[in-house]
């Protein structure tokens, strides 16, 4: 199964990015991640063009990354910036890829470098909103992204599958409505009146027994999800800032076809700059998502192997329709990009 090129992915949260170069496989391509002496990120084919030693396990020389089995040396627009061995000619390259540095995260371009245009990163604007405090965090999921996708906009599992978000004794009935807006597929849950949660009594001090709760997942192409999650004494018809918001960034680069990287950030405007509520936060969630989520996608893939999901005719309900808008509008966009 293809993947979709022509867009931006994420790469790697910036501060995991440190001195040493950095070996990643993106849609099924080995790449080297690696900083110049600026700190500019850089990202090429981490396969050198002689016999493809891998360039990630060489060393930096000022702006360049040296082959560790004969010593040519790449600069950070691919080309060849010392050969030992005789000139330095334009035929010795290796591919560069775009990279851009952009809330707190490294983007990579997987397609024509030509059609690399920054403004159509995915906009965060959460991520840049000064009410909210995030932790960020990194799982590699051992299954398909789409398979991710389909968990992220149905979070009816959350009441199966994560006792830290949801009180297993609750019920309280949850609206569920599946939309498209723009380029958008939108799940929305409604719950006027639901148990509080341990993930809400951790940041909300004085949160009543009974609360109200609005949580909102935004996909948009190829894989990154938008949460907005808001908490408050009684109902609204919006989610607006008298509502205590945990939002969430769920950021997808497929690996390979049955693996995924996944970046996420959980925010919140409650205890801003509290390190013990940070680390409870980023325990509770990294744990829901790595010890429910995770184990639960990858048991899947693995009962899939390769057939893909629409052809083994699932048993479709209600709650699925985001998901399969989603997996229609990818397909619509693999189609174009293979005209
Ligand atoms: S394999 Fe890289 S220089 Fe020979
Ligand atoms: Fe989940």
């Amino acid at each position: 199964m293809p993947f979709i090129r022509e867009s931006w992915y994420p790469a790697t949260w910036s501060s995991l990015l440190g001195a040493e170069p950095m070996a990643r496989t993106f849609l099924g391509e080995e790449v080297v991640l690696y900083r110049t002496e600026g700190q500019v990120a850089v990202a090429l084919a981490n396969s050198c063009p002689h016999r493809f030693a891998a360039l990630a396990n060489g060393k930096l020389h000022g702006d360049s990354i040296a082959c560790p089995y004969h010593g040519l040396r790449f600069g950070p627009d691919g080309r060849c910036s010392h050969n030992p061995h005789g000139p330095v000619t334009g035929a010795i390259r290796v591919r560069a890829y775009p990279l851009v540095e952009r809330y707190g995260m490294l983007w990579i371009w997987m397609g024509d470098p030509a059609n690399a245009d920054p403004a159509t990163i995915t906009a965060l604007s959460a991520r840049e909103d000064a009410r909210f405090d995030w932790v960020t965090g990194y799982l590699h999921v051992e299954g398909n992204y789409q398979l991710v996708i389909d968990n992220l906009l149905d979070l009816t599992h959350v009441e199966f599958l994560h006792p830290f978000l949801v009180d297993p004794t609750d019920t309280f009935p949850t609206k569920v409505i599946c939309f498209e807006e723009g380029d958008e597929v939108v799940s929305r849950y409604t719950r006027p009146q639901c148990n509080r949660t341990q993930l809400v009594i951790a940041l909300w001090d004085d949160v009543p027994p009974v609360m109200s709760l609005m949580a909102e997942m935004r996909w948009s192409a190829p894989s990154n999800l938008i949460q907005r999650n808001g908490f408050d004494v009684a109902h609204h018809a919006d989610m607006d800032d008298t509502y205590v918001q945990v939002p969430f960034c769920h950021l997808l680069t497929p690996e390979t076809e049955r693996t995924t990287h996944y970046f996420w950030a959980g925010g919140r405007n409650l205890k801003q700059g509290d390190e013990q509520v940070s680390q409870a936060f980023t325990f509770g969630v990294e744990g829901a998502f790595k010890n429910e989520d995770e184990p639960m996608i990858a048991d899947i893939q693995k009962r899939m192997g390769l057939r893909d999901l629409l052809e083994m005719k699932p048993l479709l309900l209600p709650i699925d329709k985001s998901a399969v808008l989603a997996r229609r509008r990818v397909a619509d966009v693999l189609k174009r990009e293979q005209v």
